[in-house]
């Protein structure tokens, strides 16, 4: 299969190095057995590889690698837009009730197939994803993203204290069920697990060390938490664990921290937790549009980059307010302005692309458009909109063309989405 259009990769990190902005006019992406073969200008493509090749003539739109989410809670997909609630309430309000419904291996199913719809939809083609407690709820998710061959990382939430009984599991179990599931599905063709136990007032300590036990038995497998969100809950964390220096320390203390570690929000910390999290090579998760939404505070992502902490972006709906990557760069934007930063479109582009695969430690096999890598690609449509088109009249460079998008495109730009090498998602003419 061969790909035209403009393409646009990113070999680095844009803020270090200018040139790691890799923009073609013309361009063309050969595809075979699921992984780009060759790219460069259009026209140039190698007699030997592209001879008998499907083409696909994508014109001006812009072919680029697909969006990578950190953080993702595919259950609360039916919560998303509840009013009027902070973090705690919002849990109990909403949340709890809603995850379980996910005891039903049938709703399970429904709704993962529903989310990757929409995820492929916003042109997501990776994501760190929150189940429920319930195990049927990841068999569900990951049988569902194996049908379409999507790279995921996925876990079953643990839960075992703070939450109603429907919701909650026990120490054991969570190991248990954890372990049986790794076994089950991590590296099971293009799957990835993450132990997932929700947070720190939800785990009793002997859970919280059941998921230590487990990162040192499966040492490449991920983890994936939330820490310092909302004041409420870092107040209850300091009444919970009274003797722990801070709330990320609960996690350092069960062996909870580390380069597979994924840790959504992270807004309280101070330069102690910054450092540690820097030192062990821990990353953070910002997620912008569930920090607004639900009333939590502003990352400052410009700080935590500088004090040497991996960040990459999540949408984290239910909290977060959509899946499109756009919504929730336009809001990284916004939140980064308020904190004295202007975060770059070039900047946010590689953090949704080739900067979060390199934070999730994937980006050797997906987020670049270059040979070798995994064939997950998606086509945006730049004139979705009236008001778009008339702002790309005025556009004269490659900044101006992905800023215009980042703040004013959503859903609607995407035009096709490739996961493998295998259309996943076309939009309707
Ligand atoms: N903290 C613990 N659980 C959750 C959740 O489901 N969403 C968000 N945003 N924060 C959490
Ligand atoms: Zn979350």
């Amino acid at each position: 299969m061969l790909l035209t259009g403009r393409t646009l990769s990113f070999s680095g990190d844009p803020a270090v190095e200018a040139s790691s902005v890799r923009y073609t006019e013309k361009g063309a992406v050969l595809v075979s057995d699921g992984n780009i073969l060759w790219t460069g200008q259009a026209g140039e493509e190698p007699a030997d590889l592209s001879a008998g090749a499907e083409r696909h003539d994508y014109g001006d739109n812009l072919i680029l690698p697909g969006f990578v989410d950190g953080h993702v809670h595919y259950p609360q997909i039916g919560v998303i837009a509840s009013f009027g609630t902070q973090l705690l309430d919002w849990l109990k309000m909403y949340t709890f009730p809603e995850e379980a419904r996910f005891a039903d291996r049938d709703h399970a199913d429904r709704t993962a197939k529903l989310f990757l719809d929409l995820l492929l939809a916003n042109g997501t083609t990776t994501a760190a994803v929150y189940c429920t407690v319930h195990p049927e709820s990841a068999d569900a998710f990951f049988a569902e993203a194996s049908a379409r061959k999507l790279r995921m990382i996925a876990g079953k939430i643990l839960m075992d204290r703070n939450a109603p009984q429907s919701v909650r599991d026990t120490a054991q179990s969570g190991y248990d069920d954890t372990k049986s599931l790794i076994e089950k599905w991590h590296g099971q063709g293009r799957n990835l697990y993450g132990v997932t136990p929700r947070f720190a007032p939800t785990s009793t300590p002997a859970q919280l060390e059941a998921c230590g036990t487990l990162m040192s038995e499966f040492p490449d497998v991920y983890l994936q938490s939330h820490v310092s969100e909302n004041i409420d809950e870092v107040q209850w964390v300091k009444e919970l664990f009274p003797v722990t220096r801070s709330y990320q320390d609960v996690y350092a203390q069960f062996g909870m921290l580390g380069p597979r570690a994924l840790y959504g929000h992270a807004i309280h910390m101070d330069e102690v937790d910054l450092a540690q999290a820097a030192e062990t090579g821990t990353k953070y998760v910002h997620c912008p549009t569930s920090n607004l939404f639900i009333g939590s505070g502003l990352f400052r992502m410009h700080e935590t980059r500088d004090a040497g902490v991996e960040v990459m972006l999540g949408s984290d709906v239910g909290g977060g307010t959509s899946l499109s990557p756009f919504a929730t760069m336009k809001a990284a934007y916004e939140i980064a302005q308020l904190c004295g930063y202007s975060l770059t479109p070039e900047e946010a582009f590689w953090q949704s692309t080739s900067g979060g695969a390199d934070t999730l430690l994937l980006g050797h096999q997906i987020g670049k458009i270059e040979v070798g890598f995994e064939a997950d690609i998606v086509v945006l449509n730049l004139n979705s909109t009236p008001i778009i088109r008339q702002r790309m009249n005025q556009a004269k460079s490659l900044r101006d063309i992905l800023f215009a998008q980042m703040i004013l495109a959503d859903d609607r730009a995407v035009r096709a989405t490739y996961a493998a090498g295998r259309l996943v998602y076309q939009a309707e003419d």
